[in-house]
């Protein structure tokens, strides 16, 4: 978790490696946190509700931060007993498909092995194709549908879920 991974910015011209490693949310990133809240959801979470995150016992966040500390991305899980919630994940939109957000995911299933989770969760709305290309990617399938979910434009919620087996190795 400590070591750092290159990853080429996609900035038109400016294409080099940014090095970035991933450490769990400290209150000195929150507020880097929530704007990158604020690019990149339509009700995204306060600095408030990041706070309150810290504080919880069933809830950890991992951030993908350069040598500066500025943040990257970032990705959010709770767990409940053997369940795991994967509450949001977001990349700065100029370091996109870059792998940063597999990277943060690869984090979760790890940890879901390694504690022997049933199962990952999580919902998306049907238009975020690109969040659905990502978890079909990393194993999540299509489990079902919650109907006029989200807020902010009106939509459902599709709910995907990646099972584990006792013996399977998360990817
Ligand atoms: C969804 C999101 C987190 C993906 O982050 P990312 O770092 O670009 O994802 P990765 O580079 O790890 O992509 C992994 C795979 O996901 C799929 N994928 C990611 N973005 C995609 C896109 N725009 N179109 C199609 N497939 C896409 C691809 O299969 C990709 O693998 P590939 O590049 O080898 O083809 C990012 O687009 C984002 O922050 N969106 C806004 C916030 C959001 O919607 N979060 C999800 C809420 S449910």
């Amino acid at each position: 978790m400590q070591e750092f991974k290159p990853v080429m910015a996609s900035v038109p011209g400016k294409a080099r490696p940014i090095p970035y490693r991933l450490v769990p949310m400290d209150r000195e990133l929150v507020p880097q946190i929530a704007e990158l809240e604020r690019q990149s959801f339509s009700l995204p979470w306060t600095e408030q509700m990041l706070y309150d995150e810290l504080e919880s016992l069933n809830s950890s966040c991992i951030v993908a931060v350069d040598g500066d500390r500025r943040v990257l991305g970032y990705a959010s899980l709770t767990v409940a007993a053997d369940e795991g919630y994967v509450n949001n994940i977001a990349v700065r939109r100029e370091l996109r498909r870059q792998g940063l957000a597999s990277d943060l995911l690869g984090v979760f299933l790890r940890f879901a092995q390694a504690r022997k989770l049933a199962f990952l969760t999580l919902e998306v709305r049907p238009s975020n194709l690109a969040a659905i290309a990502l978890y079909e990617k990393h194993g999540f399938r299509q489990v079902g549908r919650r109907k006029n979910y989200y807020d902010e434009p009106t939509e459902d919620a599709i709910l995907m879920t990646r099972f584990f087996q006792p013996e399977e190795g998360a990817q």
